[in-house]
Protein backbone atom coordinates (compact mmCIF):
# COMPACT_ATOMS: atom_id res chain seq x y z
CA UNK A 1 0.00 0.00 0.00
CA UNK A 2 2.84 2.21 0.76
CA UNK A 3 4.24 2.41 -2.88
CA UNK A 4 0.93 4.42 -3.70
CA UNK A 5 1.80 7.33 -1.47
CA UNK A 6 3.62 10.33 -3.14
CA UNK A 7 6.32 12.46 -2.23
CA UNK A 8 4.66 15.71 -0.82
CA UNK A 9 5.61 19.07 -0.95
CA UNK A 10 8.33 20.42 2.03
CA UNK A 11 6.90 23.06 3.40
CA UNK A 12 9.08 25.78 2.55
CA UNK A 13 9.56 27.44 6.23
CA UNK A 14 10.39 24.10 7.71
CA UNK A 15 12.84 23.40 4.94
CA UNK A 16 14.30 26.33 5.09
CA UNK A 17 14.84 25.70 8.92
CA UNK A 18 16.70 22.22 8.20
CA UNK A 19 19.09 24.19 5.47
CA UNK A 20 19.92 26.44 7.97
CA UNK A 21 21.12 24.02 10.56
CA UNK A 22 23.19 22.34 7.67
CA UNK A 23 24.99 25.62 6.72
CA UNK A 24 28.48 25.41 8.38
CA UNK A 25 29.22 29.13 7.75
CA UNK A 26 29.74 31.21 11.44
CA UNK A 27 28.53 33.86 9.91
CA UNK A 28 25.16 32.84 8.75
CA UNK A 29 21.96 34.78 9.76
CA UNK A 30 18.62 32.89 10.43
CA UNK A 31 15.40 35.31 9.82
CA UNK A 32 13.49 32.04 8.60
CA UNK A 33 11.19 30.36 11.07
CA UNK A 34 9.06 32.35 13.23
CA UNK A 35 10.44 31.83 16.64
CA UNK A 36 11.53 34.30 18.72
CA UNK A 37 15.36 34.42 19.63
CA UNK A 38 17.36 37.27 22.24
CA UNK A 39 19.90 38.97 21.34
CA UNK A 40 22.45 36.03 21.56
CA UNK A 41 20.35 34.14 19.33
CA UNK A 42 18.54 31.77 21.93
CA UNK A 43 15.10 31.48 22.38
CA UNK A 44 14.42 31.28 25.97
CA UNK A 45 12.01 30.09 28.33
CA UNK A 46 10.06 33.24 29.49
CA UNK A 47 10.71 33.20 33.11
CA UNK A 48 6.94 32.85 33.96
CA UNK A 49 6.48 29.84 32.43
CA UNK A 50 9.87 28.54 34.46
CA UNK A 51 7.62 29.89 37.39
CA UNK A 52 4.82 28.00 36.80
CA UNK A 53 6.36 24.95 35.52
CA UNK A 54 8.05 24.73 39.01
CA UNK A 55 4.54 24.74 41.02
CA UNK A 56 3.02 22.76 38.31
CA UNK A 57 5.36 20.01 39.38
CA UNK A 58 5.48 20.80 42.67
CA UNK A 59 1.38 21.10 43.03
CA UNK A 60 -0.65 19.02 40.26
CA UNK A 61 -1.40 15.30 41.60
CA UNK A 62 -2.64 13.27 38.40
CA UNK A 63 -1.51 13.41 34.71
CA UNK A 64 -5.27 11.66 34.44
CA UNK A 65 -7.48 12.92 31.12
CA UNK A 66 -8.90 16.80 31.78
CA UNK A 67 -11.91 17.33 29.10
CA UNK A 68 -12.61 16.83 25.18
CA UNK A 69 -12.01 20.75 24.87
CA UNK A 70 -9.27 21.12 27.77
CA UNK A 71 -9.92 23.07 31.35
CA UNK A 72 -12.43 25.26 31.38
CA UNK A 73 -10.58 27.20 32.85
CA UNK A 74 -7.84 27.42 29.80
CA UNK A 75 -10.60 29.05 27.67
CA UNK A 76 -12.21 31.31 30.21
CA UNK A 77 -8.21 33.00 30.85
CA UNK A 78 -8.15 33.20 26.74
CA UNK A 79 -10.90 34.54 26.25
CA UNK A 80 -10.26 37.20 28.49
CA UNK A 81 -6.90 37.77 26.86
CA UNK A 82 -8.36 37.81 23.63
CA UNK A 83 -11.48 39.32 23.45
CA UNK A 84 -12.41 40.97 26.82
CA UNK A 85 -15.70 42.11 27.22
CA UNK A 86 -16.32 42.50 23.52
CA UNK A 87 -19.29 40.05 23.63
CA UNK A 88 -20.79 37.92 26.18
CA UNK A 89 -18.94 35.07 27.46
CA UNK A 90 -22.02 32.96 27.13
CA UNK A 91 -21.74 33.21 23.79
CA UNK A 92 -18.00 32.27 22.77
CA UNK A 93 -17.86 28.27 22.40
CA UNK A 94 -14.30 27.44 22.66
CA UNK A 95 -12.19 24.27 22.54
CA UNK A 96 -7.86 23.73 23.36
CA UNK A 97 -6.47 22.45 20.75
CA UNK A 98 -2.99 21.47 19.46
CA UNK A 99 -1.14 24.86 18.88
CA UNK A 100 -2.76 27.76 16.66
CA UNK A 101 -2.49 25.04 13.87
CA UNK A 102 -4.35 22.96 15.52
CA UNK A 103 -7.00 25.63 16.07
CA UNK A 104 -6.76 26.49 12.31
CA UNK A 105 -7.14 23.11 11.39
CA UNK A 106 -10.34 22.51 13.26
CA UNK A 107 -11.56 25.65 12.24
CA UNK A 108 -11.76 24.59 8.82
CA UNK A 109 -12.98 21.29 9.56
CA UNK A 110 -15.68 23.15 11.20
CA UNK A 111 -16.33 25.18 8.36
CA UNK A 112 -16.46 22.27 5.87
CA UNK A 113 -18.77 20.51 8.00
CA UNK A 114 -21.08 23.82 8.11
CA UNK A 115 -20.82 24.21 4.51
CA UNK A 116 -18.82 21.97 2.52
CA UNK A 117 -19.48 24.20 -0.75
CA UNK A 118 -17.41 26.95 1.29
CA UNK A 119 -14.92 29.20 0.20
CA UNK A 120 -12.35 30.44 2.04
CA UNK A 121 -11.21 34.17 1.15
CA UNK A 122 -7.15 34.30 1.56
CA UNK A 123 -4.61 37.56 1.79
CA UNK A 124 -1.78 37.27 -0.76
CA UNK A 125 0.25 36.72 0.81
CA UNK A 126 -1.14 34.37 3.68
CA UNK A 127 1.05 31.95 6.33
CA UNK A 128 1.74 29.01 3.53
CA UNK A 129 -0.11 26.55 5.62
CA UNK A 130 -3.27 28.18 5.33
CA UNK A 131 -3.16 27.43 2.11
CA UNK A 132 -1.63 23.60 2.46
CA UNK A 133 -4.38 22.86 5.09
CA UNK A 134 -7.02 24.59 3.01
CA UNK A 135 -6.03 22.31 0.02
CA UNK A 136 -5.67 18.92 1.75
CA UNK A 137 -8.97 19.26 2.88
CA UNK A 138 -10.35 20.39 -0.62
CA UNK A 139 -11.49 23.49 0.46
CA UNK A 140 -11.13 25.97 -2.32
CA UNK A 141 -9.65 28.81 -1.49
CA UNK A 142 -9.55 32.75 -3.31
CA UNK A 143 -6.86 34.80 -2.87
CA UNK A 144 -7.82 38.62 -1.81
CA UNK A 145 -5.34 41.11 -2.17
CA UNK A 146 -3.75 42.49 0.58
CA UNK A 147 0.45 43.74 -0.06
CA UNK A 148 0.78 46.78 -1.84
CA UNK A 149 4.52 45.50 -3.45
CA UNK A 150 4.95 49.52 -4.09
CA UNK A 151 4.54 50.81 -0.53
CA UNK A 152 4.46 47.30 1.69
CA UNK A 153 1.73 48.32 3.07
CA UNK A 154 -1.49 47.67 2.93
CA UNK A 155 -3.58 47.90 -0.35
CA UNK A 156 -6.66 48.81 1.49
CA UNK A 157 -9.16 49.23 -1.90
CA UNK A 158 -8.05 45.95 -3.71
CA UNK A 159 -8.51 44.38 -0.30
CA UNK A 160 -11.90 45.44 -0.29
CA UNK A 161 -12.43 44.78 -3.96
CA UNK A 162 -12.19 41.23 -4.04
CA UNK A 163 -13.90 40.88 -0.42
CA UNK A 164 -16.96 42.40 -1.94
CA UNK A 165 -17.31 39.10 -3.96
CA UNK A 166 -17.53 36.64 -0.68
CA UNK A 167 -21.20 36.01 -0.26
CA UNK A 168 -22.95 34.29 2.34
CA UNK A 169 -21.69 30.47 3.14
CA UNK A 170 -18.10 31.59 2.36
CA UNK A 171 -14.96 32.74 4.93
CA UNK A 172 -12.51 35.73 5.06
CA UNK A 173 -9.40 34.58 6.74
CA UNK A 174 -8.07 37.48 8.74
CA UNK A 175 -4.78 38.36 10.57
CA UNK A 176 -5.62 39.59 14.04
CA UNK A 177 -2.38 41.33 14.45
CA UNK A 178 1.00 41.15 13.14
CA UNK A 179 0.44 39.86 9.15
CA UNK A 180 2.58 37.05 8.79
CA UNK A 181 4.13 37.05 6.37
CA UNK A 182 4.12 40.83 5.83
CA UNK A 183 4.28 42.89 8.69
CA UNK A 184 1.16 45.30 7.12
CA UNK A 185 -1.33 45.52 9.52
CA UNK A 186 -5.43 46.81 9.14
CA UNK A 187 -5.78 50.26 11.52
CA UNK A 188 -8.66 50.40 12.97
CA UNK A 189 -10.75 52.63 10.39
CA UNK A 190 -10.49 49.70 7.89
CA UNK A 191 -11.10 46.67 10.53
CA UNK A 192 -14.71 48.57 10.45
CA UNK A 193 -15.05 48.88 6.68
CA UNK A 194 -14.26 45.18 6.65
CA UNK A 195 -16.80 44.54 9.60
CA UNK A 196 -19.13 46.73 7.23
CA UNK A 197 -18.44 44.72 4.53
CA UNK A 198 -18.76 41.23 5.85
CA UNK A 199 -22.57 42.29 7.21
CA UNK A 200 -23.21 43.57 3.65
CA UNK A 201 -22.33 40.22 1.85
CA UNK A 202 -22.78 37.73 4.60
CA UNK A 203 -19.67 35.82 4.50
CA UNK A 204 -18.35 34.97 7.81
CA UNK A 205 -14.81 36.60 8.73
CA UNK A 206 -12.29 33.81 10.68
CA UNK A 207 -9.44 35.53 12.53
CA UNK A 208 -5.88 34.08 12.94
CA UNK A 209 -4.12 35.84 16.23
CA UNK A 210 -0.66 33.79 16.78
CA UNK A 211 1.02 37.32 17.87
CA UNK A 212 -0.51 38.91 20.44
CA UNK A 213 1.89 41.14 21.99
CA UNK A 214 4.04 41.23 19.26
CA UNK A 215 3.13 44.21 17.43
CA UNK A 216 1.32 47.23 19.16
CA UNK A 217 0.96 45.28 22.74
CA UNK A 218 -1.37 42.92 24.27
CA UNK A 219 -4.56 45.14 24.09
CA UNK A 220 -3.70 47.15 20.70
CA UNK A 221 -3.21 44.01 19.26
CA UNK A 222 -6.56 42.32 19.92
CA UNK A 223 -8.66 45.10 19.16
CA UNK A 224 -9.30 44.35 15.51
CA UNK A 225 -10.08 40.53 16.86
CA UNK A 226 -12.52 42.25 19.39
CA UNK A 227 -14.07 44.38 16.93
CA UNK A 228 -14.33 41.48 14.62
CA UNK A 229 -16.20 39.64 17.18
CA UNK A 230 -18.75 42.16 18.73
CA UNK A 231 -19.28 43.66 14.91
CA UNK A 232 -20.71 40.35 13.50
CA UNK A 233 -22.86 38.00 13.61
CA UNK A 234 -20.99 34.61 14.13
CA UNK A 235 -16.94 34.31 14.20
CA UNK A 236 -14.23 31.82 14.31
CA UNK A 237 -11.03 33.03 16.29
CA UNK A 238 -7.57 31.13 16.02
CA UNK A 239 -5.49 31.72 18.75
CA UNK A 240 -1.82 30.49 19.59
CA UNK A 241 0.13 30.89 22.76
CA UNK A 242 2.98 29.23 20.66
CA UNK A 243 4.73 33.00 20.67
CA UNK A 244 3.88 35.43 23.51
CA UNK A 245 4.40 32.88 26.03
CA UNK A 246 7.56 30.83 23.75
CA UNK A 247 6.13 27.52 24.66
CA UNK A 248 6.47 26.62 20.74
CA UNK A 249 6.94 22.73 21.81
CA UNK A 250 3.85 22.39 24.01
CA UNK A 251 1.68 23.00 21.36
CA UNK A 252 -0.85 25.53 22.72
CA UNK A 253 -4.03 27.07 21.06
CA UNK A 254 -7.34 27.88 21.48
CA UNK A 255 -10.21 27.42 18.93
CA UNK A 256 -13.16 30.29 19.61
CA UNK A 257 -16.44 29.89 17.72
CA UNK A 258 -18.53 33.28 18.39
CA UNK A 259 -22.27 33.68 17.96
CA UNK A 260 -25.14 36.06 18.61
CA UNK A 261 -26.73 33.86 21.61
CA UNK A 262 -26.19 31.59 23.87
CA UNK A 263 -28.18 28.59 22.17
CA UNK A 264 -26.06 28.60 19.04
CA UNK A 265 -23.25 28.53 21.35
CA UNK A 266 -24.34 25.13 22.53
CA UNK A 267 -24.17 23.36 19.37
CA UNK A 268 -20.87 24.86 18.31
CA UNK A 269 -19.35 23.78 22.03
CA UNK A 270 -20.63 20.40 21.33
CA UNK A 271 -19.33 20.76 17.50
CA UNK A 272 -16.15 21.63 18.84
CA UNK A 273 -15.87 19.04 21.15
CA UNK A 274 -17.02 16.37 18.73
CA UNK A 275 -14.03 17.69 16.42
CA UNK A 276 -11.46 17.01 19.17
CA UNK A 277 -12.07 13.60 19.59
CA UNK A 278 -12.36 12.48 15.93
CA UNK A 279 -8.85 13.94 15.60
CA UNK A 280 -6.72 13.51 18.53
CA UNK A 281 -9.42 13.11 21.71
CA UNK A 282 -7.75 15.57 24.27
CA UNK A 283 -6.02 18.56 23.25
CA UNK A 284 -2.51 18.62 25.00
CA UNK A 285 -2.68 19.99 29.02
CA UNK A 286 0.41 21.33 30.04
CA UNK A 287 1.12 24.26 28.15
CA UNK A 288 -2.64 25.51 28.54
CA UNK A 289 -2.08 24.84 32.08
CA UNK A 290 0.87 27.01 32.42
CA UNK A 291 -0.93 29.74 30.43
CA UNK A 292 -3.89 29.21 33.09
CA UNK A 293 -1.86 29.89 35.81
CA UNK A 294 0.11 32.55 34.80
CA UNK A 295 -2.89 34.62 33.65
CA UNK A 296 -4.39 33.81 36.97
CA UNK A 297 -1.64 35.00 39.42
CA UNK A 298 -1.62 38.40 39.37
CA UNK A 299 2.17 38.18 40.55
CA UNK A 300 3.24 35.61 37.37
CA UNK A 301 0.82 37.70 35.03
CA UNK A 302 2.42 41.09 35.70
CA UNK A 303 5.80 39.34 35.14
CA UNK A 304 4.83 37.40 32.03
CA UNK A 305 3.40 41.29 30.44
CA UNK A 306 6.78 42.95 31.35
CA UNK A 307 8.83 40.36 29.88
CA UNK A 308 6.53 39.96 26.89
CA UNK A 309 6.83 43.73 26.73
CA UNK A 310 10.61 43.28 26.63
CA UNK A 311 10.08 40.80 24.03
CA UNK A 312 7.77 43.99 21.62
CA UNK A 313 10.40 46.62 22.13
CA UNK A 314 12.91 44.74 21.26
CA UNK A 315 12.12 43.93 18.37
CA UNK A 316 10.67 47.03 17.42
CA UNK A 317 14.17 48.45 18.18
CA UNK A 318 15.72 46.01 15.63
CA UNK A 319 13.02 47.10 13.12
CA UNK A 320 14.03 50.96 13.51
CA UNK A 321 17.74 50.26 13.54
CA UNK A 322 17.31 48.55 10.09
CA UNK A 323 15.51 51.06 8.79
CA UNK A 324 18.09 53.91 10.06
CA UNK A 325 21.28 51.75 8.50
CA UNK A 326 19.18 51.07 5.26
CA UNK A 327 18.52 54.83 5.18
CA UNK A 328 22.26 55.73 6.35
CA UNK A 329 23.58 53.45 2.88
CA UNK A 330 20.75 54.27 0.56
CA UNK A 331 20.27 58.01 1.34
CA UNK A 332 16.92 57.24 0.47
CA UNK A 333 13.21 56.76 2.61
CA UNK A 334 12.45 53.45 0.80
CA UNK A 335 13.05 50.92 3.51
CA UNK A 336 10.84 52.91 6.30
CA UNK A 337 8.45 50.69 6.31
CA UNK A 338 10.81 47.87 7.87
CA UNK A 339 10.15 50.54 10.93
CA UNK A 340 6.59 50.75 10.13
CA UNK A 341 5.86 47.18 10.01
CA UNK A 342 4.16 45.00 13.56
CA UNK A 343 4.88 41.75 14.72
CA UNK A 344 7.96 39.53 13.62
CA UNK A 345 7.57 39.75 10.62
CA UNK A 346 8.57 41.65 7.53
CA UNK A 347 8.28 41.53 3.85
CA UNK A 348 10.92 42.91 1.98
CA UNK A 349 9.43 42.87 -1.39
CA UNK A 350 11.93 41.46 -3.60
CA UNK A 351 12.60 38.08 -5.93
CA UNK A 352 12.97 34.48 -4.76
CA UNK A 353 16.32 35.18 -6.71
CA UNK A 354 17.45 38.15 -4.91
CA UNK A 355 16.42 36.13 -1.80
CA UNK A 356 18.48 33.21 -2.73
CA UNK A 357 21.51 35.64 -3.67
CA UNK A 358 21.55 36.64 0.10
CA UNK A 359 21.36 32.96 1.29
CA UNK A 360 24.46 31.64 -1.21
CA UNK A 361 26.43 34.73 -1.08
CA UNK A 362 26.20 36.12 2.55
CA UNK A 363 24.37 32.53 4.73
CA UNK A 364 21.20 35.24 4.77
CA UNK A 365 18.15 32.75 5.33
CA UNK A 366 14.79 34.49 4.60
CA UNK A 367 11.64 32.55 3.33
CA UNK A 368 11.72 32.60 -0.85
CA UNK A 369 8.73 35.46 -0.66
CA UNK A 370 11.58 37.46 0.76
CA UNK A 371 9.85 37.48 4.53
CA UNK A 372 12.24 38.12 7.47
CA UNK A 373 12.18 37.29 10.77
CA UNK A 374 13.00 40.98 12.57
CA UNK A 375 13.82 38.92 15.81
CA UNK A 376 16.56 36.94 14.06
CA UNK A 377 18.89 39.93 13.76
CA UNK A 378 20.85 41.48 16.54
CA UNK A 379 23.19 44.50 16.87
CA UNK A 380 25.93 42.85 15.12
CA UNK A 381 23.76 41.70 12.24
CA UNK A 382 21.88 44.47 11.48
CA UNK A 383 24.43 46.50 9.61
CA UNK A 384 25.40 43.06 7.54
CA UNK A 385 22.08 42.54 6.35
CA UNK A 386 21.65 45.96 5.28
CA UNK A 387 24.81 45.92 3.21
CA UNK A 388 24.04 43.22 2.09
CA UNK A 389 20.57 44.21 0.74
CA UNK A 390 22.37 47.41 -0.95
CA UNK A 391 25.00 45.01 -2.75
CA UNK A 392 22.32 42.86 -4.00
CA UNK A 393 20.60 45.88 -5.47
CA UNK A 394 17.76 45.19 -3.61
C1 LIG B 1 6.09 30.75 10.93
O1 LIG B 1 5.28 31.30 10.19
O2 LIG B 1 7.31 30.73 10.70
C2 LIG B 1 5.60 30.11 12.19
O3 LIG B 1 4.23 30.26 12.32
C3 LIG B 1 6.04 28.71 12.34
C4 LIG B 1 5.36 27.77 11.40
O4 LIG B 1 4.81 26.78 11.89
O5 LIG B 1 5.39 28.00 10.19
Amino acid sequence: MFENLKQQPADKILALMSMYREDPRSTKIDLGVGVYKDANGFTPIMRSVKAAEKLLWEQQTSKSYVGLVGDPAYSDVMINLILADAVPRANVAAAATPGGTGAVRQAFELIQMANPSARVFVSNPTWPNHISILNYLGIETVAYRYFDSETRGVDFNGMLEDLAEARAGDVVLLHGCCHNPTGANLNLVEWQAVIDLMNKNGAMPMVDIAYQGFGDGLEADAIGTRLVAAGVPECLIAASCSKNFGIYRERTGLLMAVSSDADARGLNQGTLAFLNRQNYSFPPDHGARLVTMILNDDALRADWMSELEDVRLSMLELRQSLANELQRLTRSDRFSFLAQHRGMFSLLGTTPDKVEQLRADHGIYMVGDSRMNIAGLNADSVPVLAKAIVDAGI
